[in-house]
């Protein structure tokens, strides 16, 4: 080939136009896929979340309006997470079993009043327990697998009964989805979806969520990991994924999200089910963050950051965004 030989092939010409580029565009992002996480609360637990700006703790009125505007937006689903007064802690979390505890009234006003909306629930202690940790611990302070195991399993079947049409364990204790799924089948709950935090990380980007929801100060200087994965492991999440489905999992999630995409790309190639990635509070802190001193544009920042999820595999996005992102796609309409 001569020194003048002129380029065979010009990727450029793909990219001209916008006409072009949208036909040749590999992924797209739509408000169907997108899970808005929400903290609900009472009384004084009210109110803005300092960490996370433009996030609030709403009461199951405000809930209720919020849900009738994200279902009007497309949004697929809501995700609670419940704040509770310090009041209502206690070591073993007993709160979380509470038949008319704030997430199962809460369950039941959203399906009254937005039936169209999916509800998905955490299954997990944190928000109830005096330490922070989300099950139950033994004398030398270690959180115990298969105590926590019936608890949660009682708690998935309250949440079901009351009408939670996806189940979420994020504790990361082992055996759970099993039980779970159990627990679900013997009572005839056949339709309730579990959605697994299944490779759910022991990382700092939950710092803001902590806050939320109180149990920060209660955690003190304590971690996750002997039940978190350690950020430096990937074979080990393709095994909690393979155990979790195999125990029941419907959906399995990656958690954090955007310093995890890796993750997420080797689950979906390797088990072709759906998968959730879930963009944490830390991740939202950092884009308000830089949004706020205007280093980075809000808007394009994250509807790139949502659609990269989608790019590397993830079906469904958890975002504290979803109900922004949800009015931008319906302006770019
Ligand atoms: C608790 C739970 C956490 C998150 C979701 N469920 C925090 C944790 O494991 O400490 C984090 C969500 C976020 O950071 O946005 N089981």
């Amino acid at each position: 080939m001569s020194q003048h030989a002129f380029p065979r092939t010009r990727p450029r010409r793909l990219r001209r136009a916008e006409f072009i580029r949208g036909m040749v565009r590999e992924t797209a992002l739509d408000a169907s896929q997108l899970i808005q996480p929400i903290f609900i609360a009472e009384g004084e637990q009210k109110g803005q979340v300092s960490s996370m700006p433009g996030v609030v703790r709403l009461d199951i009125p405000e809930l209720i309006a919020e849900c009738q505007e994200l279902a009007a937006l497309g949004v697929g689903c809501v995700a609670l997470f419940p704040v509770l007064p310090q009041s209502l802690k206690t070591e073993d979390g007993a709160e979380a079993l509470n038949p008319d505890g704030l997430v199962v009234r809460a369950i039941k006003a959203v399906k009254a009043a937005v039936p169209a909306i999916g509800v998905m629930v955490d299954i997990a202690l944190d928000p109830y327990t005096t330490h922070g940790h989300d099950g139950l611990l033994d004398a030398s302070g270690y959180v115990t697998n298969d105590l926590t195991l019936e608890v949660l399993r009682k708690q998935a079947l309250m949440y079901a009964r009351a009408g939670a049409d996806i189940v979420s364990p994020s504790d990361m204790m082992d055996g759970r989805v099993g039980q779970i799924r159990e627990v679900l089948e013997r009572d005839s709950q056949h339709n309730t979806i579990i959605l697994s935090y299944a490779a759910k990380y022991a990382s700092s980007f939950y710092g803001p969520f902590r806050d939320a929801v109180g149990s920060a100060g209660n955690l003190g200087r304590g971690d996750k990991k002997t039940y978190q994965m350690d950020p430096a492991n990937t074979d080990e999440a393709l095994r909690e994924v393979e155990l979790d489905l195999a125990e029941g999992a419907d959906i399995v999630m990656v958690k954090p999200g955007m310093p995890y995409l890796d993750i997420i790309r080797r689950v979906k190639d390797r088990f072709g089910v759906p998968v959730a990635a879930y963009q944490v509070s830390g991740e939202y802190a950092m884009l308000r963050a830089a949004i706020a001193n205007g280093w980075l544009d809000e808007k394009k920042a994250l509807m790139e950051a949502l659609l990269c999820f989608r790019r590397a595999g993830a079906d469904i996005v958890l975002t504290y965004y979803a109900k922004q992102a949800a009015r931008w796609l319906a302006e770019a309409r």
